[in-house]
């Protein structure tokens, strides 16, 4: 259920499959640990979502996880994918709640900038048209730049998700400059009624000023979550997030 007002927290368990895939081959095959359990526990524990980037090359979520993590819990599920045919067609047969479109390069580690919204307007829009008539909510992961909000307007896309991650890396001043930039589009977004979201880099130190951000409505949080359940535990990492999201908003 998704409770009006209040931020959600969707947690990304692509790194449970990274871990996985360590150890996976095609002969002895290999499920520890499985991305399932980690869903089940996120669903038990308070999270609000659970979110899968399915890669081009399936470097951690395989296409069959997400049958199995849409079986094993009643939270949506917020695929990440790149705008390509081939993702457009496993999302329609597997219907998330959400899409969150991803500009994706191979040899990056992880989704480094975001998506080029307004250069790839013809590109993107039957896409982000053909997810939207499947009745699949559409994200644009874009950086807090006004053209990109613009773009997404254009696109008819409901909902935009803001890349937090210069905000996540600067230091010292930058560091508020950024945020008011995060501030600023979760704003003009929402003026234009698209629903800002925000992710990438949150970390239990640096959530707290996006989380008061009044407008965003859900944090996209990964890595930082998954690392530190290895120490205290998957419950106990998401569960500590949840209170600094919870405690920076009145
Ligand atoms: N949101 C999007 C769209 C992402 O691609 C990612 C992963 O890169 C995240 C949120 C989560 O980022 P992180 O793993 O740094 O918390």
């Amino acid at each position: 259920m998704i409770l009006p007002g209040r931020l959600r927290l969707g947690v990304n368990i692509d790194h449970v499959a990274t871990i996985r895939n360590a150890r996976w081959t095609s002969e002895s095959g290999g499920d520890h640990p499985d991305p399932v359990r980690a869903a089940e526990i996120v669903a038990a524990c308070g999270g609000d979502g659970i979110t899968a980037h399915l890669r081009e090359d399936r470097r951690h979520i395989r296409d069959e996880d997400l049958a199995r993590i849409q079986a094993a819990t009643s939270l949506p599920l917020n695929l990440e994918m790149a705008a390509t045919d081939e993702m457009v067609e496993i999302a329609l047969r597997h219907k998330p709640h959400a899409a969150c479109i991803v500009p994706e390069r191979r040899e990056e580690r992880t989704t480094e900038g975001g998506l080029d919204a307004a250069g790839q307007h013809n590109r993107l829009y039957p896409l982000v048209q053909r997810l939207l008539d499947a009745g699949i909510r559409v994200s644009l992961f874009i950086a807090p730049e006004t053209k990109q909000i613009d773009a997404a307007i254009r696109l008819n896309a409901p909902v935009v998700e803001l890349h937090t991650g210069e905000y996540a890396h600067a230091e010292g001043e930058d560091r508020a400059i950024q945020l008011k930039r995060l501030s600023d589009m979760a704003a003009l977004a929402a003026r234009n009624g698209i629903e800002p979201h925000a992710g990438h880099g949150l970390t239990y130190d640096n959530v707290q000023p996006v989380a008061a951000i009044p407008q965003l409505a859900e944090l996209n949080i990964g890595h930082y979550l998954i690392g530190e359940a290895i120490f205290i535990g998957l419950a106990a990492s998401v569960m500590k997030m949840r209170e600094l999201m919870d405690a920076a908003r009145p």
